[in-house]
């Protein structure tokens, strides 16, 4: 199988398509509500952080895109999901639900870096995060005794995610009663699975976002994204011992190389974002290839028909409207 040359000019910064009704557009995806009911998403390539779009990578949004249906196959036994089906290797066409008011965040491992992480809380002399109890001693990217729930509000443009417990969920009747445990236990099997897989796979699945929705019957769907590097961090296995013992970051796959370059540049949430240098934006397409390749196992290749992808977009959704 060979893989075609990286073109850095061959990139979908965004999918705004005519004739498409219902537009939404996403930090990383533009999506469609079509009359019947159902959602097209389509994942671009553009790399958000810091609220914003730093850079549009090659091919990234066919990775995220295979990625996620990789993990929505793999967990179909679990729950049922919200997949129609892949019209474009960057679309994915699901049946659109209701959003739950809640990110159903699930940490395996004490991680992360912003002020809702648990790793932030803990240092800062927390021992209950988010109504759960944690040892004292832990290191800095350690393991959970196992792994735990830590939802948060979901804020929406410009706010932030506030931290909840399963009470706040119940108290506040952000959820209907009893909908927070079938949630909670869902997403703790996903999590589960989602580790046993990618330990197969020489990876740690160290936490993780899903968005749940319900139909207009009740039905609870899980929605979005499942298990992509845009919504979890996953670290390679080898390497992850000698870093705990270090105290160093896990090796991993990441936006960080962009994220870091553009923060020791600007007050990346209010400057203009300097032009990222070419060679990183291919390391970075070469990055979410490798993350693809280990997380599923299988081979990548991308989809490069089409003067443009969203002119292979338009003629691939044609039959929903698109011209
Ligand atoms: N089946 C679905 N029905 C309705 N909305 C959905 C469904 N699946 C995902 N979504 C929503 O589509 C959007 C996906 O685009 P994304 O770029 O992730 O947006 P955001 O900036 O809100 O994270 C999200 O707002 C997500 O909640
Ligand atoms: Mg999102």
């Amino acid at each position: 199988m060979t893989v075609p040359a990286l073109d850095l000019t061959r990139v979908l910064p965004h999918a705004v398509i005519p004739g498409l009704p219902g537009l939404h557009r996403g930090k990383v995806r533009d999506s469609y509500d079509l009359p019947d009911g159902t959602r097209l998403l389509i994942a671009t390539d553009k790399l958000s952080a810091f609220d914003r779009a730093l850079a549009v990578i090659p091919w990234k949004g066919q990775v995220l895109t295979g990625i996620a249906r990789f993990w929505f196959e793999a967990t179909a036994d679990i729950v049922p999901n919200h997949v129609l089906g892949y019209p474009d290797p960057n679309v994915l066409h699901a049946r659109r639900v209701s959003i739950l008011p809640v990110e159903v965040v699930v940490r395996g491992y004490l991680a992360g870096t912003t002020s809702t992480s648990i790793l932030s809380m803990y240092r800062a002399g927390a021992r209950t995060v988010y109504g759960h109890r944690l040892p004292e001693g832990l290191r800095d990217n350690e393991a959970l005794p196992h792994p735990i729930v830590t939802p948060t509000t979901k804020a929406g443009d410009g706010g932030h995610d506030e931290p909840l417990t399963a009470a706040e969920i119940r108290d506040r009747g952000l959820l209907p009663a009893g909908l927070w445990d079938r949630v909670e236990a869902t997403a703790l099997s996903l999590f589960r699975r989602g580790q046993a897989i990618a330990a197969a796979n020489g990876l740690i699945l160290a936490d993780t976002k899903y968005e749940f929705g319900t139909l207009p019957d009740g039905t609870l769907l899980l929605a979005d994204e499942l298990h992509t590097p845009d919504s979890s961090r996953f670290w390679l296995a080898e390497g992850y011992g000698a870093a705990l013992a270090a105290g160093t970051r896990p090796p991993s796959f990441d936006k960080d190389v962009i994220r870091a370059w553009v923060a020791a540049r600007c007050d990346p949430y209010r400057d203009p974002i300097p032009e990222i240098p070419p060679a990183m934006i291919a390391e970075t397409a070469q990055t979410y290839v490798a993350a693809f390749r280990a997380i599923t196992g299988g081979g990548f290749v991308p989809d490069m028909r089409g003067a443009t992808p969203l002119d292979r977009i338009r003629a691939n959704l044609a039959a929903f409207g698109a011209t």
